[in-house]
């Protein structure tokens, strides 16, 4: 039997109806309409469905959206500025051409801004760390790590958030 639950996504609430055993992924892709959100392996090995919860990168594929009740997620469209910019992590990524087909992009962003903010000023290898639970098949992932290094110059600066 379905359960109606609020979720707090991108600071919006959504009322959806959900099964115990629905997923986050599913909910935000499938009931909150964020497609941006996406579901590569849907079994934990790919991170292309990385989003934040209180701030966190977590793998929604993994996530039970019952449990995400009172949680503050966050896609990779929240990230987009008032008037409709991007955020500097994008911005990057597209300035330093580290998006081909673009699949696990918005996992490598996520995991990008957990690790930006809670550590503005990465070292190499923080950020082969933190990506290493997203995988590229296009790549190379020599310009996605260029492009964070970039972003967190511009974080460092201007105190992004
Ligand atoms: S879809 Fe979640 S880790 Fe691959
Ligand atoms: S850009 Fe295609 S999987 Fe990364």
């Amino acid at each position: 039997m379905k359960k109606l639950i609020e979720l707090d996504i991108n600071g919006r609430l959504y009322e959806v109806a959900v099964n115990d055993r629905d997923l986050l992924l599913d909910v935000i892709r499938k009931k909150a309409g964020l497609f941006g959100t996406k579901k590569g392996c849907g079994e934990g090995d790919c991170g292309a469905c990385t989003v934040l919860i209180d701030g966190k990168p977590e793998l929604a594929c993994l996530k039970l959206a019952i449990a995400c009740q009172g949680k503050k997620i966050t896609t990779v469209e929240g990230l987009i500025q008032e008037g409709g910019a991007l955020h500097p992590i994008q911005q990057a990524f597209v300035d330093h051409g580290a998006v081909q087909c673009g699949f696990c992009t918005p996992g490598m962003i996520m995991s990008a801004k957990g690790l930006l903010d809670r550590n503005p000023k990465p070292t190499l290898y923080d950020i082969k760390h933190e990506l290493s639970g997203n995988i590229c098949r296009c790549t190379g992932y020599k310009r996605i790590i260029e492009a964070v290094q970039a972003a967190a110059e511009v974080w460092s600066k201007e105190g992004v958030k």
